[in-house]
């Protein structure tokens, strides 16, 4: 790690008081830079004091969008060890979003090892009370002044840390969700399996629509039918259906997600049947009909899971498991929360 360069902040902030934490709203005393220039590559690795960024009006990112982002936690265990979840995962993840967007690729090891140059720093950030983590926000933009519309041949990489508490605050409870008729997150050879700022920033709206109409979030549909199921928010859907386990494959527009790939895991290891398949909203709504939508639950690093009480799509209201929390959604929050936080044994080797 010598080749990082450290700067120490001068003016520590107050930690905070871990029962207040919201999601993504604290950050720490400092973060982690890497700048990329065309012909002489990734460079200038260094950890410096948090504060704002000084950008040229014209740098490509403010224009184009030419920008992805990881997310990835800390954890500290109940013997006072920091530990991160996966962060090889997030290393892939983040050159195929760069490959979709043109940037350039990083060094997959090196990102592990920035990331924990940098959690080691703040190791004092990792909050230890239950359900609390330290959030890790790996992202790249594009910083190039220029106008033209092309790949940048300047980027910063940047890895930011805040504390956070469990993402619901009173603790995991079904969600009504409404399935989204009108607009899509993604379409097959769009960036929908790239984690791009611009999938983001196009969700919103339907984002809001849904919480005008009384709903948590979305239920996205395919972009070509409107008839098969993506993803829910920004988290990754699964039911569970006459005992068996779908989502949604990985058909392009779709993000891959890590925490969608340790359930998939956990899973087939527990034995429950498991696919990964097309699957429309007509089959759910027949299988809720016929009484077999057993559990529907969503997936993602903030939340872990987040399980649907209630699926509203058209004039169809569709209760799951009468708006409970389901057993089987129950067993892997708990199994994936207590590998995080060293309570269940690590049989897989995902802590690093
Ligand atoms: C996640 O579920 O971790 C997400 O991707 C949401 C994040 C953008 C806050």
């Amino acid at each position: 790690m010598s080749s990082i360069r450290f700067e120490q902040n001068l003016s520590l902030k107050e930690k905070p008081d871990a029962s207040k934490l919201e999601f993504g709203r604290t950050f720490t005393d400092h973060m982690f830079l890497l700048d990329y220039t065309e012909g002489q590559g990734w460079h200038d690795p260094r950890i410096v004091p948090y504060g704002p960024f000084t950008l040229d009006p014209a740098a490509m990112v403010f224009h184009y969008g030419q920008a992805i982002f990881e997310g990835l936690k800390a954890f500290r265990t109940k013997e006072g060890k920091v530990m991160l979840f996966r962060p090889n995962k997030n290393a892939q993840r983040l050159n195929v979003s760069n490959e979709r967007l043109s940037i350039p690729a990083l060094d997959e090891d090196a990102f592990v090892e920035y990331v924990k140059a940098l959690v080691e720093v703040e190791q004092d950030w990792v909050p230890s009370t239950e359900g609390t983590s330290l959030y890790i926000r790996p992202y790249i933009f594009a910083t190039e002044p220029c106008l033209g519309v092309r790949a940048s041949k300047q980027y910063l990489f940047a890895i930011i840390l805040s504390p956070v508490g469990a993402y619901y605050k009173e603790g995991i409870h079904p969600v009504k969700i409404n399935v989204e008729s009108e607009y899509v997150r993604a379409v097959r050879g769009g960036t929908g399996f790239a984690k791009t700022a611009g999938n983001y920033a196009s969700s919103i709206k339907a984002q809001e629509e849904a919480k005008e109409g009384g709903y948590a979030q979305v239920l996205w549909l395919d972009g070509k039918e409107h008839k098969y199921i993506e993803e829910v928010g920004s988290m990754n859907m699964f039911f569970k259906i006459g005992g068996e386990v779908v989502t949604p494959e990985l058909n392009g527009s779709i993000l891959a997600g890590i925490t969608r790939d340790s359930v998939l895991h956990l899973l087939k290891t527990w034995g429950v049947p498991v696919s990964e398949r097309k699957i429309s909203i007509e089959e759910i709504y027949t299988a809720s009909l016929e009484g077999k939508l057993e559990e529907a639950f969503g997936t993602g690093t903030a939340a872990v899971i987040s399980p649907v009480g209630q699926l509203h799509w058209n004039e169809h209201t569709m209760v799951i498991n009468d708006g409970k929390i389901g057993e089987l959604a129950q067993k892997i929050y708990d199994t994936i929360t207590g590998i995080q936080n060293g309570t269940v044994p690590d049989t897989f080797g995902w802590n690093v």
